[in-house]
């Protein structure tokens, strides 16, 4: 297998067509440096594809409606907030292309197209994960990591017995190393131990930070472009732990909890006589853990306020248990935690930022004074893309809703200097 850089485009000098084997990988890089100077990469012995389908603007891709967060988020007064509505960086397209997959419908594999996604820990969630990011046909491969590489190959192999149930061509591959895996455009890190029952997020820290700053420092070098998604436990403190470790800019590191949390709001408001699931409209932020905030002013059916049709004490009552979702399960699973809605929270992310629509998913993100708060890894709504976080997004929050968001970051700063301590 070769990869191919944007250096091997440049060298294909007047070429218009360049022939690459179906096993190559052909970096998004190389793919834009491709279409820049108007060559054609075709992959041995595939139809060939119809011309390149024209870029969208950013405009146009960023308008799209987000979802997963109601509403459309509204401006908030500077003093009511803490600050303005920020970006965490300036919108620059070229920071967008390093390393970033492009969306499919410009590529030229003939397959899914949008790079490489490295996908470390083979356990469940990573396994969820992975089959949820092949099942997209999105990318052009998906590599499980895993230290059991046994275990690793055995998934991989396994999920590629579905290609054809589940329609994908997506390769998938298992291994034991992140350098073994290569370079990737996005990297979910599931590694880590598992909560047991009766144990709190707050008791892995020590064992999981170092497996996590040893993977986000290996992936750094190994994939120095890639976005990092986040999954091991406890959540906020292992994003801003991985962040630390990687030496990445804060865009490129979030960690997904926001999403599995509002999930599991929205389906258990469903089961409570809400609507059908999908069809609310909620945003969990706030610490992956006690100090989940799940605004209620935020939280619709079908455009309805979710307070018009449920009672304020189910409501609440389901607040509470999605707030302890995690450890609800892990205590009927009596072994192991939660893994197909984290992995397909996880997934959704990723596809999130791969399609780069512009939608907003509630991510820990690091703040930047939005809400108020900054300098810690907290779950708030934010608009991803293909490179990452693009902004955080301010929601017109109540007063308890603001102040609770607020309690959360402190506690998490707490628990972060207790991390630091350790370490
Ligand atoms: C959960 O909440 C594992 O943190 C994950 O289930």
């Amino acid at each position: 297998m070769k990869v191919w850089a944007a250096g091997d485009i440049d060298a294909a000098g007047d070429t218009k067509t360049l022939l690459v084997d179906p096993k190559d990988l052909v970096t998004p890089l190389a793919r834009e440096r491709a279409r820049e100077l108007g060559i054609d990469i075709v992959t041995a012995g595939a139809t060939p594809t119809p011309p390149a389908v024209t870029t969208p603007t950013r405009a146009a891709v960023t308008t799209a409606s987000p979802v997963a967060v109601p509403g459309t988020p509204k401006p908030v007064p500077r003093e009511a907030a803490g600050g303005p509505v920020r970006s965490m960086r300036p919108p620059s397209g070229a920071l967008y292309r390093r390393g970033a997959p492009l969306p499919s419908a410009i590529t030229s594999s003939g397959r899914g197209g949008a790079g490489r996604v490295v996908v470390i820990g083979a356990g469940h969630v990573g396994m969820i994960t992975a089959l949820r990011l092949a099942d997209a046909d999105l990318f052009d491969e998906v590599v499980l990591v895993d230290i059991d590489e046994g275990r690793a190959a055995g998934v991989a192999l396994d999920l590629t017995h579905t290609a054809a149930l589940g329609g994908f061509a997506t390769r998938v591959r298992g291994t034991g190393s992140v350098e073994d895996a290569g370079p990737a455009d996005y990297v979910v890190i599931t590694a880590g131990r598992a909560r047991q029952p009766g144990m709190s997020r707050s008791d892995l820290v020590s064992t999981n930070a170092a497996i996590v700053g040893d993977l986000a420092g290996r992936v750094a070098a190994v994939s120095p472009h890639a976005v990092i998604v986040v999954v091991t436990n406890p959540l906020d403190e292992m994003t801003h732990h991985a962040w630390q470790a990687s030496g990445f800019p804060p865009e490129r590191v979030v960690g997904m909890a926001g999403v599995l949390d509002t999930a599991r709001f929205q389906a258990l408001a469903s089961l409570a006589g809400g609507g059908r699931a999908d069809r609310i409209d909620a945003v969990a932020l706030g610490s992956h853990g006690e100090e989940m905030v799940i605004p209620l002013s935020q939280a619709t059916s079908s455009g309805r306020p979710l307070t018009e049709l449920i009672d304020k004490t189910t409501l609440e009552a389901v607040v509470d248990r999605a707030r302890g979702s995690g450890a609800e399960v892990v205590g009927l699973l009596k072994s192991g935690s939660a893994f197909m809605a984290p992995g397909t929270s996880a997934a959704g992310m990723v596809l999130a930022m791969a399609r780069d629509r512009g939608q907003i998913m509630p991510a820990a993100v690091l703040a930047d004074g939005s809400y108020g708060i900054r300098d810690v890894y907290i779950g708030l709504p934010a608009r991803l893309g293909r490179g990452g976080v693009r902004e955080i997004v301010e929601l017109d929050l109540r007063p308890d809703e603001l102040r609770a968001l607020r309690q959360a970051a402190d506690r998490i700063k707490e628990r972060l200097s207790q991390l630091a301590a350790v370490s």
